[in-house]
């Protein structure tokens, strides 16, 4: 009886550990629907058509403008016939995800709701 109860604890474990170890599930659900395609699964890009997220400038210093280039899309600076889609999220979405890609990526800096909200107010 022990040994079984041994092995389900462990399962438990092992369930609870591969959980917790994701941070942002919601962000990166809103990841890799609508962003994996061209940025790839691991944030690498397709340079250069797709950059890559690692430690992109935008991610580390432009943080305030993340919110607005989700949301309107990026012309390609290198190349004319490509674009960035725009994305229709609501602020939450918004917020799990730019905090998932910094958690992975960037800073590892939180961004709370509240300032994507503020920094939205900024898109043209
Ligand atoms: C159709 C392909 C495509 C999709 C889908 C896409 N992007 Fe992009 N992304 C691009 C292109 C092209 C650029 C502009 C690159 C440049 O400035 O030269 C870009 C730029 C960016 C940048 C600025 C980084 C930099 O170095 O220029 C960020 C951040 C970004 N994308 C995040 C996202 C996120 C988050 C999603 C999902 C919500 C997403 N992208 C979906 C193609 C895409």
């Amino acid at each position: 009886m022990i040994k079984y109860l041994n092995i389900i604890t462990l399962y438990i474990l092992i369930i609870y550990i591969s959980c917790a170890s994701e941070s942002f599930p919601g962000g990166k659900r809103v990841y890799t629907s609508n962003c994996e395609s061209c940025h790839m699964e691991d944030g690498s890009g397709l340079p250069p058509m797709y950059p890559s997220l690692h430690n992109s400038t935008y991610l580390n210093s432009n943080l305030k403008e993340l919110p607005c280039i989700i949301l309107n899309g990026k012309q390609s600076q290198l190349i004319k016939n490509i674009i960035m889609p725009a994305h229709d999220f609501n602020d939450v979405e918004l917020t799990n995800l730019i905090n998932y890609m910094n958690v992975k990526w960037g800073t590892n800096q939180n961004i709370l709701l509240k300032d994507v909200q503020k920094n939205m107010k900024n898109c043209k």
